[in-house]
């Protein structure tokens, strides 16, 4: 059973780490939520879903609202504009009005820290309109 939870706040800006990867301690993530980070000028919603973090473009690929500011049902986030679905785990979009997916990116946790890079995985083919 997963529980509709609202965002928490973003992270503005990115800290430790190269110029390709951010650092983050993990428990600045906790289960259910999702925070925004900037990654050498691209803006990322992190998502922890039962205990793994997953990584993907926060900006909706419908228009220009803030994936993270939305809300995150299991694996599903809710655009908090107009409502389109996205899977976290591959950014494949899942209902209208979004007809993109978003971009992934690689993310690991290890030793209490969260590593984010700066590798982008486009994302899957989306619904058709
Ligand atoms: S801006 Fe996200 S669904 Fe419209």
């Amino acid at each position: 059973m997963s529980t509709r939870l609202t965002s928490h706040e973003s992270v503005p800006v990115a800290r430790r780490g190269s110029e390709k990867q951010l650092r983050m301690h993990s428990g600045e993530l906790p289960e259910g939520g999702m925070r925004r980070v900037d990654l050498q000028g691209r803006l990322v919603a992190l998502a922890r879903v039962e205990g793994q973090v997953f990584a993907f473009a926060d900006t909706c690929s419908h228009e220009r609202a803030s994936l993270s500011q939305g809300y995150l049902d299991g694996y599903t986030v809710e655009c908090p504009l107009h409502g389109a679905l996205f899977d976290v785990r591959d950014g494949r979009a899942l209902s209208l009005p979004a007809t993109a997916g978003v971009e992934t990116f690689q993310v690991r946790e290890e030793r209490g820290e969260l590593l984010l890079e700066a590798a982008v995985r486009p994302s899957k083919e989306s619904i058709d309109e």
